[in-house]
């Protein structure tokens, strides 16, 4: 499996729109997601007030080399290090998906064309897919 060339060049087309707007895009969908998904509340224990920002950079870093995704094989190794310290399973991964295109759509407005929401979409969960795959490794390495 791999991303389409439009979906490609429509997440590049986004960078400086997240450049400008991630943080606020980011600290939004916290707020839907523990609205909408209290239970995802009790995974994050650890400097929540950080946690908008870290996540504004893992995406914008993952839309700089959407067309090179093995740069990006240490961070992931990290978030999924992360994931599986605190717990997290492929259940949440539609809650925070659901969440961050809903908060693309609140903070970008009619910037957030259905051709930016449907890339975003397909992007997201790839990515989830690639740590999910991560995930259930060192899952059962742990055992
Ligand atoms: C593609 C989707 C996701 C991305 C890009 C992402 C990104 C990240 C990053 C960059 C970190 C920090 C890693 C580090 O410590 O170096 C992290 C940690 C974390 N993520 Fe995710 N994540 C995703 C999905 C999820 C999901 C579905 C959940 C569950 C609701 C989740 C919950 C957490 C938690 C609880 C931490 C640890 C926070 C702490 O240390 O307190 N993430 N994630």
């Amino acid at each position: 499996m791999s991303l389409s060339e439009t979906t490609i060049e429509t997440i590049k087309a986004t960078i400086p729109v997240l450049n400008e707007h991630g943080l606020e895009i980011t600290s939004r969908m916290y707020d839907v997601l523990f609205e909408k998904y209290p239970e995802t509340r009790l995974l994050f224990s650890s400097a929540p007030d950080e946690q908008p920002k870290i996540l504004a950079g893992a995406i914008a870093a993952y839309a700089m080399n959407i067309d090179n995704l093995g740069a990006l094989s240490d961070a992931v190794g990290r978030m999924a290090a992360a994931h599986v310290r605190t717990s997290v399973k492929p259940e949440h991964y539609p809650m925070v998906g659901d969440s961050v295109l809903t908060a693309m759509k609140d903070v970008l407005g009619d910037a957030a064309t259905p051709d930016i929401i449907d890339a975003w979409k397909e992007a997201f969960f790839f990515l989830a897919d690639i740590l999910i795959a991560k995930e259930k490794a060192l899952y059962s390495e742990k055992g």
